[in-house]
Parts: C-alpha cells; sequence; structure tokens
C-alpha cells in the first residue's frame, strides 16, 4: 500500500484512521450504523462470519480496559478476523527495554492489517497515526482527548431508544473535564438538530474548554450547572460519568470523589421515557439500585452495541464485503 489516507470518513471508511469525531459526518453515521443489525445477528449466531477473514488486528493498549478491549476482542473475531493482544506494553513488551513509542508503532504495523490503540497521552493515536505508513489506526482513547468507539456505540443505543438523534435532551453528569467519552460524544450529538446538552459536574472538573468552544461554535444549546435537581425532570439522556482518578491529584479526587451519584430518588424524577448512561466502570456514582429499573441501559444494551457497532467499524476500515 502507498501512503494511507488520513482524512474525513467522506462515506468511504477504506484504509482510514480512526482518531477523532471531527472526521465524521451525519452520512458517514448513517452508513456506520446501516451495518450494525447485520452485525448483530452475526454475534448472535454460533458461527463467526468471513466478512475479514486472513486479517490480522494488533491491540495495543497502554493503559487498563475491560470493554473497549473485550468488545474490539470479539468484534473482531465476530467476523472472522484475528488478534495480536499487547496489554501494558510498559510491562511486557520491549517498551520495558527502551522501545521508544515510534518504534513500537513501526514494528507492529509490519505485523498487521490495523492497530487499535489506548494511551494516556492526549493526542497519542494522532501520534501514532503519523507513524504508521501502511495500516490504519483506531483511537480506543488518548488521554483526556477523544474515545471515538464509545461515542460511536453510545450514539447508536440512543438512536435505538429514541428512534432519532434530534431534539433530544442529554444530559451530562459527573467529572467532565477528563472525560474523553463525554468529548467524543458531546461532538457527535452537535451534529444533530435540535440536541441540548446540559453539563452538570462538581467546581473545577465541569466541561473540558476546547468541547465548550466546539459546541459555542456549531450553535448549539448547552447549560452547564452544578446541580442535577435543575434538569433532571426533563433530561432524554442522563449520561454519568466516573471521577477519573488517574487523570487528577489526590487532593482533588478526594474532593470529589463519592459528592454525586444516582439513586433510587433521581429515577423518580425521570421521565418514564428516558435513558441512564455510564460508559464504565462505575465507582459508586450510580448505586446497583438502579440497575434494574428498565430505563439503566449501561450494563445491558449500551455494553452490547459496543461490540456491534465495532464489528461494524473494523469491517469498514478493513474493506471487508459485508
Ligand atoms: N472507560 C471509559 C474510558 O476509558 C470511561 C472511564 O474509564 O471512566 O474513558
Ligand atoms: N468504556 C470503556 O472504555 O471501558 P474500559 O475502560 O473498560 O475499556
Amino acid at each position: 500500500m502507498d501512503n494511507k489516507p488520513f482524512d474525513s470518513i467522506n462515506g468511504d471508511f477504506r484504509g482510514k484512521d480512526i482518531i477523532s469525531l471531527d472526521q465524521f459526518a451525519q452520512k458517514d453515521i448513517k452508513i456506520l450504523f446501516s451495518h450494525v443489525p447485520k452485525m448483530r445477528e452475526i454475534a448472535l449466531k454460533a458461527m463467526p462470519s468471513k466478512i475479514i477473514a486472513g486479517k490480522i488486528v494488533v491491540i495495543l493498549f497502554y493503559e487498563p480496559s475491560s470493554r473497549t478491549f473485550g468488545s474490539f476482542s470479539t468484534a473482531i473475531k465476530q467476523i472472522g478476523g484475528q488478534t495480536v493482544e499487547i496489554l501494558n506494553p510498559q510491562q511486557f513488551s520491549s517498551v520495558v527495554k527502551g522501545e521508544t513509542f515510534e518504534d513500537t508503532i513501526r514494528v507492529f504495523e509490519a505485523y498487521s492489517d490495523a492497530i487499535i490503540i489506548r494511551h494516556p497521552e492526549t493526542g497519542s493515536a494522532q501520534k501514532a497515526a503519523d507513524i504508521a505508513r501502511f495500516v490504519p489506526i483506531i483511537n480506543a482513547g488518548d488521554g483526556i482527548g477523544e474515545h471515538p468507539t464509545q461515542a460511536l456505540a453510545d450514539l447508536y443505543s440512543i438512536k435505538e431508544k429514541f428512534k432519532t438523534l434530534h431534539n433530544l435532551h442529554v444530559v451530562f453528569f459527573g467529572e467532565l473535564a477528563h472525560y474523553r467519552s463525554v468529548n467524543s460524544l458531546a461532538k457527535l450529538l452537535a451534529m444533530f438538530e435540535g440536541i441540548r446538552m446540559s453539563f452538570i459536574s462538581p467546581a473545577k472538573v465541569g466541561l473540558n474548554p476546547n468541547i465548550r468552544q466546539y459546541l459555542q461554535n456549531k450553535k448549539v444549546k448547552i447549560r452547564e450547572l452544578h446541580n442535577l435537581d435543575e434538569v433532571i425532570e426533563d433530561t432524554d439522556v442522563l449520561y454519568v460519568s466516573r471521577v477519573k482518578k488517574e487523570f487528577m491529584s489526590e487532593a482533588l479526587y478526594k474532593k470529589i470523589q463519592g459528592k454525586y451519584f444516582v439513586d433510587k430518588n433521581v429515577l423518580s424524577k425521570m421521565k418514564a421515557k428516558s435513558i441512564i448512561m455510564h460508559p464504565l466502570p462505575r465507582v459508586g456514582e450510580i448505586l446497583p439500585e438502579v440497575d434494574n429499573d428498565p430505563r439503566a441501559i449501561y450494563l445491558r444494551s449500551q455494553i452490547r452495541n459496543g461490540t456491534y457497532v465495532r464489528m461494524a467499524l473494523i469491517a469498514l476500515v478493513l474493506g471487508g464485503k459485508i
């Protein structure tokens, strides 16, 4: 392959890096989502399909993960590909011996058809994309930057429930300053007419200023508040977030952790036709007493859709015949 393309999706996913939601337009989301029901069917069948048979994907995760790792690994196998999984390369690869990020990427691209990367440094996926010359890079979370595949899957879950992506009120609740999936989902939602977004957070950990600017430029109606009660009765999607301990000082963590949560009292104020989401893991910000409410989708469809949407995305990026 010659130099790979690195740009907007513009209706064609083949060979492209997936770094940011900035690359997507509504038509790309429509194409991606159109393949998800078929992916679901494949996943529920006993035998995997052969959509990307013969392809090998490297999953290179410098940060811990349950869902993103688990669902990418599952997704690739469900559509007939194989994986090379390098978890914690800081401990289990030649990074230990001092190998540079650049060399690591160059080496793993030699073995694979795509690299899926998670890394604590913001901008690292873009950096990997600049280094890799032949294979696409998929961002599985870069520091406090973006988490595009989480947001695409979340958007799919919202659409599945409401049958539309227009005129919804989405409320982001919790620690927002370090939350890459909030950044990505807010960017995605901004594409749809009539969307309102409220950001409810403790002081000092409100919305990332770049995202605020992004939304303001797009003329999206946003509110930034500290008290969930001000919006809860008028909420369609309540998107809850964890305190990202790993990105802040111990002092700030102690100040925030345990100070906000969703319990039965919050539930009782929500509309019958609303949903509660969380990218997970949760660490006390949604109490288990909420889990069995039909509006709580975080341990149900939100998880499963993560796999189906990733199956569709990989199939498209690797040019598989769907
Ligand atoms: N799992 C998501 C992420 O990696 C959210 C979280 O960790 O709280 O960004
Ligand atoms: N939602 C999410 O990214 O979960 P993991 O950090 O467990 O991958």
